[in-house]
């Protein structure tokens, strides 16, 4: 069974709520200025709701306060919606943080929790535990929240350009297509984000990961958003640790599916499906396809793993802009990732070497090396915007539902 039909699957484990210790020595990826704050340098097991506020570094707003950021959470405020809230355009002073009038000072986005049900406040407080003490140049910053009566806000930096979801998926001028090239340096730099979280001294697994929540500032750089499902990795001799099966459809690990027993390969599972993502422009789970391409891995895996098929599997939007080494390459990787096995797939961060490997081999290619000669027009007997079965009047339509936006939740039937 491939992992896009979830519902079959029962939750096996109740989730535990307490976060585990980890040390807190500074890792391997402390070249691209990640770290731990301070204030994690003390013993965290458990760490009660009020610790991890007052840990946390991060500024505590008023209700109020947001409430005038974000001009009375107006309408043309709105940057996004997820399954836990709306996300508004709010503006704060950029040295003291102090709210300012709309319009003046520094963009931050303001997430605003809805306030049914308990599971909200779980993962704001997990947000603010992880993203407290977390930094890294891939991971988005958190700079204050809001706690009072039923309301719980985040404030976040502004990531100008949105997710990488709304440019991959969305059509329309207002997203700006993503080229190859930039399709590495975001696959490379969310890789760089999951790898710190995976490192011997943070040991995070991340459970969430999918391109909704991979947000782009300026300049194209990916950083990880949405901590709320994060959980601490196994401590001592423990493979795993035992959750509830959280997570959005299309994206969880196929053993994690069946037994609940979380692990960071289950991260690389998803980073998997995200790069299947990238490369070839078509979402993990799309009702809107035929019957036998709805589930991306189950459609693409063959595909992947035969070096002169590859090409039915890429994006036909990227037409010319790649080398037949790199997608091979790519697909290549995509395919370990994927592999039904975790013990198979590679670790994150051998999954970020991989990809600066094929960084600078996309750079001989732009330089105009020609062994690594770009691929163009033809080859591409399945172009991808739309499927082969298309073109031979199949039932496929892309106008024919409005597409349903995968969200985290409860995996089981
Ligand atoms: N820091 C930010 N800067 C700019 N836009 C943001 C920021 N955070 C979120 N957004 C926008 O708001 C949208 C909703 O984000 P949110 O994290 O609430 O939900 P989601 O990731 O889309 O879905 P899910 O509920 O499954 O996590 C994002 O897709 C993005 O377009
Ligand atoms: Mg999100």
């Amino acid at each position: 069974m491939g992992a896009c039909w979830s519902s079959r699957v029962k939750a096996v484990s109740p989730s535990s709520t307490g976060f585990t210790s980890r040390s807190v020595s500074r890792n391997s990826y402390d070249i691209h200025s990640s770290s731990i704050n301070s204030s994690s340098s003390m013993p965290l097991t458990p760490r009660s709701e009020g610790e991890i506020l007052q840990s946390s570094n991060l500024k505590r707003y008023s209700f109020n306060e947001l409430k005038m950021a974000t001009k009375n959470f107006s309408p043309d405020s709105v940057l996004g919606e997820g399954g836990f809230g709306s996300v508004y355009k709010g503006w704060i002073d950029e040295h003291t943080l102090a709210v300012t009038k709309p319009g003046t000072g520094m963009v931050v986005a303001v997430k605003r929790l809805n306030q049914e049900g308990f599971q909200g406040h779980k993962e704001w407080l997990a947000e603010i535990n992880y993203l407290g003490q977390l930094q890294h140049p891939n991971l988005v910053k958190l700079i204050g929240y809001c706690l009072e009566d039923q309301d719980r806000l985040l404030v976040y930096e502004y990531m100008p350009k949105g997710s990488v979801e709304n440019h991959l998926f969305r059509r329309g001028s207002h997203f700006q297509q993503l080229t190859w090239t930039l399709r590495l340096k975001i696959s490379l730099g969310a890789a760089r984000g999951l790898a710190f979280l995976h490192g011997s001294e943070t040991k995070v697994i991340y459970r969430d990961f999918k391109t909704s929540n991979i947000l782009l500032d300026t300049n194209h750089n990916a950083k990880l958003s949405d901590f709320g499902l994060a959980r601490d990795g196994p401590t001592g001799d423990k493979s795993h640790v035992s959750t509830r099966i959280m997570g959005t459809q299309g994206y969880a690990a196929p053993e994690y599916l069946a037994t609940g027993h979380l692990t960071a390969k289950s991260d690389v599972y998803s980073f998997g499906v995200v790069l299947l993502e990238m490369l070839s422009g078509r979402r993990a789970i799309d009702k809107n396809r035929p019957s036998g391409e709805q589930c991306l891995v189950e459609w693409a895996k063959p595909y992947l793993a035969n070096k002169r098929r590859v090409f039915r599997v890429m994006d036909s939007r990227l037409e010319g802009q790649y080398s037949l080494n790199q997608a091979q390459r790519a697909a290549s990787l995509a395919f370990q990732c994927l592999s039904v096995e975790p013990k198979y797939r590679p670790k994150m961060d051998e999954v970020v070497r991989v990809l600066e490997q094929l960084q600078e081999l996309n750079d001989q290619v732009k330089n105009g090396d020609h062994k690594n000669r770009r691929v163009s027009g033809s080859g591409l007997s399945h172009p991808n915007g739309l499927p082969a079965s298309a073109s031979k009047g199949s039932a496929y339509s892309p106008k024919k539902f409005a597409y349903p936006r995968p969200s985290a939740s409860l995996l089981y039937a």
